[in-house]
Order: structure tokens, then C-alpha cells, then sequence
């Protein structure tokens, strides 16, 4: 299995990091890319390539981790995740706006609060001039909370739309 964390500064972080049974461990278990899921589709061409993008990202995100990036790296692949997210959150506000989505404002918060967590997180990480084990952990968190709000939230909408591009009469 490939190294978890730089052989340095922080040699001891390597071990506990896939063997925790705490929800940060149970997420750097999962150092593999997550592929893109045909669930995921919401048939919004524009939505769906943001979504697949900011898989991508979070997955490089997991990647360098995985392979012991340097952590100036890491912390870009983060704020580059980070920025596509405040870019799709824009797109995806707007079509639900547009088709008049009935949960819309619950969607826009649900948003705004994951920007807050995700910028908290990039926060403490560009703030560690030697990224402990947790700081790493930290990273690894990113993924989750995304794709938590692909299957939890974004599906929620699928079917509006679908229903909205080919209304029946
Ligand atoms: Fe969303
Ligand atoms: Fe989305």
C-alpha cells in the first residue's frame, strides 16, 4: 500500500492514519479515487461536468495524501477544490432558481453551510507551518462532506428536473 503521510515532519502521523475506527480514520481508509457514479447524473449537462469536476478535485485531494504530496500542494489542490465549489454552488443556485426547485432556499443554506465547513478546513490547514496527523485528516474530510452532498441533497433535486425539462401536460 502506498505511504499515508510524508515519511516527514510527521512520521508518526503514517501508522494511525488507516487504522483508526473514529470517523477521521474511517475516512482516510478510503484513500482511492471515488469513481463517478451513474446515480449522480441529474441530466443538467452544465451541473453534471461541475459535479464529475469537483470528484476529480476531491479525489486529488485523497491522492496527494495517499502519496505523500508536500503539503504546500495539498493545500492548493484544496482551495482549487474549494473555489469550483463556490463556482458549481453559483450554477446549481441559479438552475434551481430558474426552475423554481420548491425546496430551494433549504439547497442555498445547505450550500452556504458546507462552503463555511469547507473554508473553516482550508483555514486550519494553510494556518499549520507542520501539518500534524490531524491536519492531514482534516483534508481527508473534504470528499466526504462534498459527495455527502451530492447523494444526500443534489439527488433530492434530480427528479424536479427531470420533471422540469419535460413537463407533461
Ligand atoms: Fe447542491
Ligand atoms: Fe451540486
Amino acid at each position: 500500500m502506498a505511504p499515508l503521510v510524508p515519511k516527514a515532519p510527521a512520521p508518526s502521523a503514517a501508522p494511525a492514519l488507516d487504522q483508526g475506527a473514529d470517523q477521521p480514520g474511517a475516512q482516510a481508509r478510503s484513500l482511492e479515487p471515488l469513481p463517478w457514479l451513474p446515480v449522480l447524473e441529474t441530466g443538467n449537462a452544465t451541473v453534471d461536468r461541475e459535479h464529475r469536476q469537483l470528484i476529480e478535485d476531491a479525489n486529488a485531494v485523497h491522492a496527494l495524501v495517499g502519496a505523500g504530496g508536500s503539503w504546500g500542494e495539498l493545500v492548493e489542490t484544496a482551495r482549487l477544490m474549494r473555489d469550483r465549489c463556490v463556482e458549481h454552488f453559483a450554477t446549481e443556485d441559479a438552475v434551481l432558481k430558474a426552475t423554481r426547485y420548491p425546496d430551494y432556499t433549504r439547497h442555498i443554506r445547505a450550500h452556504r453551510r458546507i462552503l463555511t465547513e469547507i473554508d473553516t478546513i482550508i483555514a486550519d490547514m494553510e494556518s499549520a507551518a507542520e501539518p500534524t496527523r490531524l491536519h492531514w485528516e482534516l483534508a481527508l474530510s473534504l470528499r466526504g462532506i462534498l459527495v455527502d452532498h451530492l447523494l444526500r441533497d443534489d439527488l433530492r433535486y434530480k427528479s424536479h428536473l427531470m420533471y422540469y425539462d419535460s413537463p407533461r401536460s
